[in-house]
């Protein structure tokens, strides 16, 4: 059977101490306040008009019609065995959930292995950075000709994907030639947008070029694997139904207004008093297998994009009964938790000893996996270890590191998965993405923005001279630059 289980009994004070652990009447306190959040966010959530406005529609993505699922799946496996390379450029939202999905649920060393990818296309990541050498490299390497190019981004204004894309359109047109539109998929806004425009454009020249896959509206981009990822899951042959299944399942679970019922809203409901009444601002998130390392990113964009927030919200109801929020310019709260992802076992040998000694301001969330698909065992005669399978020691060393940090009463979670399978991980994933939400609802801000990264790239584009940069912020740009004193620079 395929199962998620959440462990918190070491959040708690008869594990870890009344001063860093939570007490079952703190819990007790907080359940006017999780019974009023509950409230609210269902109301908001049911309400079409305010899903689409506020942003929620990400609840809904797993409950998709099946037939336009089926079209991706299909459209997916072929682009899958028809070309050699797929390039997928994407950043944030637009990246962290496709490389989640590629790490948790195809084989590790995936693009190395041919028969490990069961014959299907690489799957390279770029446009998620601006340093110049990766994209140099597989620019170099790859034949265009056998390559396939998805281009994610909501916006089409981001930087990062926008100049990776006009690098990688120009290499595909010089090694392709004039049809070479046909290699390129942009999923993008359905109606607005730089990315938009340019596949109207191009498909007025060639219909059957820069096919378009459209991001629902309503669904942002930390909280949108479950609809900009899908063309990526079909092409790496992973069932995107199974996804579905367990994060289906996982929403069924995460529905009660009882805490003791709901495992996302205990998990938010613990952090959150964890940081406010323990002085715990950050969270470890340190899967115990190599194969969820890239989900501890993605969980690390959904945290502190969603709930490091300077204003709490301020909701108005409108006349049709919908919602709508702002910020409140009058409350600045700087709400919001640090993550820092982290890997057993090989952080045991890293940041583990100051999670065990070190401050003690902060939690730890593990994810333990009970059966692999692969194991290996130590051979006979070789001392302590002898034929010890390595799921085993792994499975002691994180279940050493729980009570190491439990006896220096440093408060940590476990979160236990049957196995990592496509069913576990798309529950894993709505899981986190739920608690993330309610913890915003407790923390009353807006959870679905992300004001706060708009200051770098208006500072960008103002250097760049794009039109449409507030004039407010261009001139404090201009006013209060960074003061470098030479005296200051060894
Ligand atoms: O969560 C978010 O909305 C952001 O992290 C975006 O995903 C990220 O900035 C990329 O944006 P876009 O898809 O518009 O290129």
């Amino acid at each position: 059977m395929q199962d998620i289980k959440f462990d918190f009994n070491n959040m708690m004070s008869f594990n870890v101490g009344n001063r860093d652990g939570v007490t079952e009447a703190e819990l007790r306190r907080l359940g006017p306040s999780v019974e009023k959040c509950h409230r609210h966010f269902r109301s908001v959530s049911e309400n079409p008009i305010s899903r689409l406005r506020l942003n929620l529609e990400w609840l809904m993505l797993p409950f998709q019609d099946k037939k336009v699922v089926e079209e991706i799946q299909k459209l997916g496996d072929e682009i899958g065995r028809q070309y050699e390379n797929v390039l997928s450029l994407g950043i944030g939202g637009s990246y962290l959930g496709l490389k989640s999905a590629q790490e948790a649920l195809c084989a590790p060393y995936y693009n190395e292995f041919l028969p490990e990818r069961q014959k299907r296309s690489r799957i390279y990541f770029e446009g998620n950075n601006l340093d110049p050498a990766p994209l140099s490299v597989l620019l170099r390497n790859l034949d265009p000709k056998k390559t396939f190019v998805i281009v994610i981004s909501k916006s089409g204004e981001t930087t990062e994907t926008k100049a990776a894309f006009d690098v990688v359109e120009e290499w595909l047109r010089a090694g392709v030639g004039a049809h070479y539109g046909r290699q390129v998929i942009a999923i993008t806004d359905p109606k607005s947008g730089t990315l938009r425009q340019k596949v109207r454009q191009e498909q007025e020249k060639d219909p059957l070029s820069f096919r378009a896959l459209p991001l629902l509206p309503g669904v942002g981009g930390r909280f949108s694997e479950f609809n900009m990822g899908l063309l990526h899951l079909a092409i790496a042959g992973i069932d995107i139904q199974e996804v579905f299944a367990g994060a289906q399942a996982m929403a069924r679970r995460c529905s009660s207004p009882d805490l003791y019922k709901n495992p996302a809203y205990m998990y938010a409901a613990l952090h959150y008093l964890a940081c406010l009444k323990k002085g715990k601002p950050i969270v470890i998130f340190m899967p115990f297998a190599e194969l969820l390392k890239s989900t501890a990113d993605w969980y690390c964009q959904l945290l502190a994009e969603s709930l490091g927030k300077k204003y709490a919200r301020r909701m108005k109801k409108l006349e049709d009964n919908s919602e709508s929020w702002e910020a409140d310019r009058r409350r600045a709260i700087n709400a919001g938790r640090t993550p820092v992802p982290a890997r057993g076992t090989t952080d045991l040998h890293s940041i583990q000893q100051n999670n065990v000694e070190g401050r003690n301001d902060k939690t730890v969330t593990m994810i333990r996996v009970q059966a692999f698909a692969d194991d290996v065992a130590v051979p006979q005669g070789k001392g302590l270890l002898s034929e010890k399978k390595f799921s085993e020691l792994l499975g002691l060393a994180q279940e050493a590191t729980e009570w190491a940090l439990t006896a220096a009463n440093r408060p940590n979670c476990t979160i236990t998965l049957s196995q990592i399978s496509p069913w576990t991980w798309g529950g894993l994933l709505y899981f986190f993405e739920m608690a993330t939400a309610f913890e915003g609802e407790l923390l009353n801000i807006n959870a679905f923005d992300q004001p706060g990264v708009e200051s770098y790239k208006n500072y960008m584009y103002h250097k760049l001279k794009k039109p449409g940069v507030p004039q407010a912020v261009a001139e404090m740009i201009e006013k209060r630059p960074v003061r470098r004193q030479v005296k200051f620079v060894l």
